[in-house]
């Protein structure tokens, strides 16, 4: 079998070397991929045309789609139908990530476990409903805005502030969600979906604040582990009675056909676990830690979704923890260092996801924010951070910036 990678992080770095070593699997090429990844193509995710053209001549066989904007956009519509598969969720699909308007609505029409939240044309529209609240608030613009449009708020004032922010960079008629404001930590679970039946991942955790103890500014995230000590099996269990059973029975009532990674980021409250968003793909960086701890194929799973016998195919995952430690470009998330050599990683005795990476002039160099993420795994959570951390000090570049606490305590994302 002959796969395409869409995609250049590294959750698609981590999602082409575990189907590279399926026993099914021939070659796997990344359009348009990073420096670490093999079979690279100079095709976009947005190139539609393009990639069709290379599934085409290159007999590709299964198209495995990362990111969400091309999802967002309907790459899965444009390319199926043509002699190889897509995987992915459709356009429509996708708008349980794309639209945060639809998701939430969706949520509330299958009395799925979420936030209280009310709806509204335009920033302006939903003033006066934020000034006739009290407590904490949370304003967010409904469409795709990578982490940035989501404005977590003490109170109405703050809240009217956000939802000028919301304006000024979406426009006066952006719609925007408004929420009641949960506390708890927070947890990614994440699977694979053909719309009836799901194969879970364990529960897993990233680190969205670029300092140590969670301080900082927002980014991309700056590392992932898993398994989660927090979600033991009674939440687990809970989370799929409130939040994914009703996931899936939405769907099919609706007459959704989803097929894809589906992702859902939770709050672990004192009222019980809530859902605060689907992705319509897998969590990047999360991604880098729950391949590592699959134990077995992943290749078979994606081709049962398009058979109706992914049921038959639970996965099972290797004892102990994983841990990934994001090293990130120097001025991350604000202006970027880059161009600078990469040195280390063979000597890590880690295995490396590039990010950021390209290779220029025969050199590897960093071309990104987030550059690479070092994954190790161990019998628990400490043994996995520290050989992590070891690795990461061998790795170098110019500027480069990573947390010491990934793995280390309660995290929030
Ligand atoms: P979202 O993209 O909807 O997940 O929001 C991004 C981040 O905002 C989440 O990971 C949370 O940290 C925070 N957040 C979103 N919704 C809420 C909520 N209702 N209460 C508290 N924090 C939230
Ligand atoms: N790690 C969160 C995300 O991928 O959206």
């Amino acid at each position: 079998m002959k796969i395409a990678v869409i995609g250049r992080g590294g959750r698609e770095h981590a999602i082409a070397w575990k189907l590279a070593q399926s026993a099914g699997t021939e070659n796997v090429f990344c359009l348009p991929g990073n420096g670490g990844t093999a079979n690279n193509r100079p095709v976009a995710e947005s190139d539609f045309r393009g990639i069709r053209e290379f599934c085409d001549s290159g007999r590709i066989d299964l198209v495995v789609v990362g990111p969400e904007a091309p999802l967002a956009r309907g790459i899965v519509d444009e390319l199926s139908g043509g002699r190889f598969r897509v995987f992915g969720p459709s356009r429509a699909a996708a708008r349980l990530e794309s639209s945060k308007t639809w998701a939430k609505q969706f949520m509330q029409r299958h009395g799925i476990a979420t936030a209280a939240g009310a709806f509204f044309e335009s920033p302006r529209a939903a003033a006066a409903h934020v000034r006739a609240q009290r407590g904490g608030l949370v304003v967010k613009y409904s469409g795709l805005a990578a982490g940035k449009g989501v404005f977590v708020c003490p109170g109405p004032a703050a809240a009217l502030e956000a939802l000028k922010q919301v304006e000024g960079r979406y426009g006066a008629d952006a719609p925007v969600v408004v929420e009641e404001r949960l506390e708890g930590p927070e947890v990614s679970i994440m699977g694979v979906t053909d719309g009836k039946s799901i194969q879970l991942f364990p529960a897993s955790r990233d680190h969205k604040r670029l300092l140590d103890g969670d301080l900082g500014p927002n980014t991309g995230g700056m590392g992932a582990y898993t398994p989660v000590p927090d979600v033991d099996a009674a939440t687990m269990a809970e989370i799929e009675k409130t939040v994914i059973a009703p996931t899936l029975g939405g769907l099919a009532e609706e007459g959704i056909a989803y097929r894809g990674f589906l992702y859902f980021g939770l709050m672990l409250t004192a009222a019980g676990p809530k859902l605060l968003e689907y992705n319509a793909r897998l969590g990047d960086p999360e991604t880098e830690v729950l391949l590592p701890a699959l134990d077995g194929d992943l290749l078979p799973a994606l081709l049962a979704s398009f058979d109706g016998t992914l049921d038959r195919h639970p996965f099972s995952f290797k004892p102990g923890a994983v841990v990934d430690v994001v090293l990130a470009a120097g001025g991350y998330p604000g202006d970027l260092r880059t161009g600078d050599p990469i040195s280390g990683i063979e000597e890590a005795g880690a295995q490396v996801f590039h990010a950021g990476t390209e290779i220029r002039d025969g050199v590897l160099v960093v071309s990104g924010g987030r550059v690479l993420n070092v994954v190790a795994d161990g019998p628990d959570l400490g043994a996995a951070r520290r050989k992590a951390y070891a690795a990461c000090r061998k790795i170098h570049f110019e500027g480069m910036q990573y947390r010491t606490d990934i793995g280390a305590g309660e995290g929030r994302a």
